[in-house]
């Protein structure tokens, strides 16, 4: 299978916000479209509202954005 449509289903599947059931493709959509801070991406995307307060994705969604400052994706 190609490696990017790989990666992107893999994208959708893996939840970044288990609370709210969020996929890192929406994360990452997040980020290309501007949201380059924590709070900016929670506001955009509902993530860490949920039960366990961000205390889950929170960390996922750091690295998220620091790999995006990085290049790699
Ligand atoms: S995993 Fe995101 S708020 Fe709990």
């Amino acid at each position: 299978m190609d490696e990017k449509l790989n990666a992107d289903i893999m994208d959708k599947l893996t939840k970044v916000c288990l609370c709210k059931g969020i996929p890192r493709s929406s994360i990452k959509k997040a980020i290309l479209e501007g949201a380059d801070t924590l709070e900016k991406v929670q506001r955009k995307t509902g993530a860490g509202s949920g039960g366990c307060g961000g205390k889950r994705c929170t960390p996922k969604i750091l690295e998220l954005l620091e790999q995006h400052n990085n290049g790699e994706w």
